[in-house]
C-alpha cells in the first residue's frame, strides 16, 4: 500500500492508471475509519482494479470551529486497518497544498435545491465546503467510481450534484449504512460521546424503526411528532431536525401517497455531540 501526501505525485499515479485502462475506484473520507467506512473500500476494490482512499479532515465543511478541533484523528490506526484490505493507494495530502491561498474566495458551486434544506439550512456553508474538497479531490484522484454511505443521505445528492454541473465523469455509487450491533449507524464522532450518551444514542436507531411501523397506521405528521416526542424524552438527547421527505427531491411530504419514496432523515444532539441517521419509509 502507497501512502501518498503530494497533490502532484497523486495526480502522476492517476494519469498512470488512466493511461493503462485501470479504473479508480476511490473513497473519500476524514479518517478515523469505522466498519461503514471499510464497506465501502470493500464495494470499491470489488469492482474497481485499483482502489485509492484519501484522509482529509477538510476545514472547510466545518461550520463549528469546535467540532472541528474535537474531530477525532487517527492516522496510525487508520493506515493499519487499511493495509489488511488490499487499498493502493492512501491519499493524506497536506492542507497548504489543498488550500494553497488561505485569502481566495471560495468559488460557489451549483448545488440545486437539494443543498438548501435540512443540513443546508442547519450548517450554514458546510455543502459548499463538502463540494470544494470533493471537487479538488474527484481531479486530484480522477476516478471512474466513487463510493459514499448513505448515512449522510443528503450530502450524496449535492454531490451528484456538484459532479454534474462541473461536467465530472465519475460514477458516485451510495452505499447502505452499516450499523453496530446495538444499531446505532457507525460514525466517527460515535467515539466522543460520553459512556452514558453511547449507551442511550441506539435510542435513535430503535425510534426510526418503531416509527417505520407507526407510520403504517398514522399521518406523516402523527409519524413525525411521535420520533421528535420519544427521542427528546431521553435525558441528554435533543433532536435538531427530523424532516419525511421524498428522497429524490428532499423536500418534506405530507403525505404517505405522495411518493413512492419516502425517507426521514434526523439529526439529533447527544450532549454536544450532533449524530445523523435516517430510515426508508417507501421504496420504489
Ligand atoms: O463524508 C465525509 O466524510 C466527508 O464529507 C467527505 C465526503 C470525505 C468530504 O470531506
Amino acid at each position: 500500500m502507497k501512502i501518498i501526501r503530494s497533490v502532484n505525485e497523486m495526480m502522476e499515479f492517476s494519469t498512470l492508471q488512466r493511461e493503462r485502462g485501470m479504473a479508480i475506484g476511490f473513497v473519500p473520507t476524514m479518517g478515523s475509519l469505522h466498519e461503514g467506512h471499510l464497506s465501502l473500500v470493500e464495494e470499491s476494490i470489488k469492482h474497481n482494479p485499483v482502489t485509492v482512499v484519501s484522509i482529509f479532515v477538510n476545514p472547510t465543511q466545518f461550520n463549528d470551529p469546535k467540532d472541528f478541533e474535537r474531530y477525532p484523528r487517527n492516522e496510525e490506526e487508520d493506515l493499519k486497518r487499511l493495509a489488511k484490505y488490499g487499498v493502493d493507494v492512501v491519499f493524506i495530502p497536506y492542507v497548504e497544498e489543498i488550500y494553497p491561498d488561505k485569502e481566495e474566495q471560495p468559488k460557489r458551486y451549483k448545488l440545486g435545491k437539494v443543498a438548501e434544506v435540512m443540513e443546508g439550512i442547519y450548517r450554514p456553508g458546510h455543502f459548499q465546503g463538502v463540494a470544494i474538497i470533493v471537487d479538488k479531490l474527484f481531479r486530484i484522484v480522477n476516478p471512474v467510481r466513487a463510493y459514499f454511505g448513505e448515512k449522510d443521505f443528503q450530502q450524496i445528492a449535492v454531490i451528484k450534484n456538484m459532479a454534474s454541473s462541473e461536467g465530472l465523469d465519475v460514477d458516485i455509487i451510495p452505499c447502505p449504512i452499516k450499523r453496530g450491533e446495538d444499531g446505532l449507524a457507525l460514525s466517527s464522532r460515535n467515539e466522543l460521546l460520553s459512556p452514558e450518551l453511547r449507551e442511550k444514542a441506539p435510542e435513535i436507531y430503535s425510534t426510526l424503526k418503531y416509527s417505520v411501523e407507526y407510520s403504517n397506521k398514522h399521518s406523516v405528521r402523527a409519524t413525525h411528532d411521535t420520533v421528535v416526542e420519544r427521542l427528546d424524552s431521553v435525558p441528554g438527547m435533543k433532536v435538531e431536525y427530523f424532516e419525511i421527505v421524498d428522497a429524490r427531491t428532499l423536500l418534506p411530504v405530507e403525505e404517505w401517497e405522495e411518493s413512492d419514496w419516502i425517507i426521514g432523515c434526523i439529526t439529533v444532539f447527544c450532549g454536544e455531540i450532533r449524530l445523523i441517521d435516517n430510515i426508508t419509509y417507501r421504496h420504489p
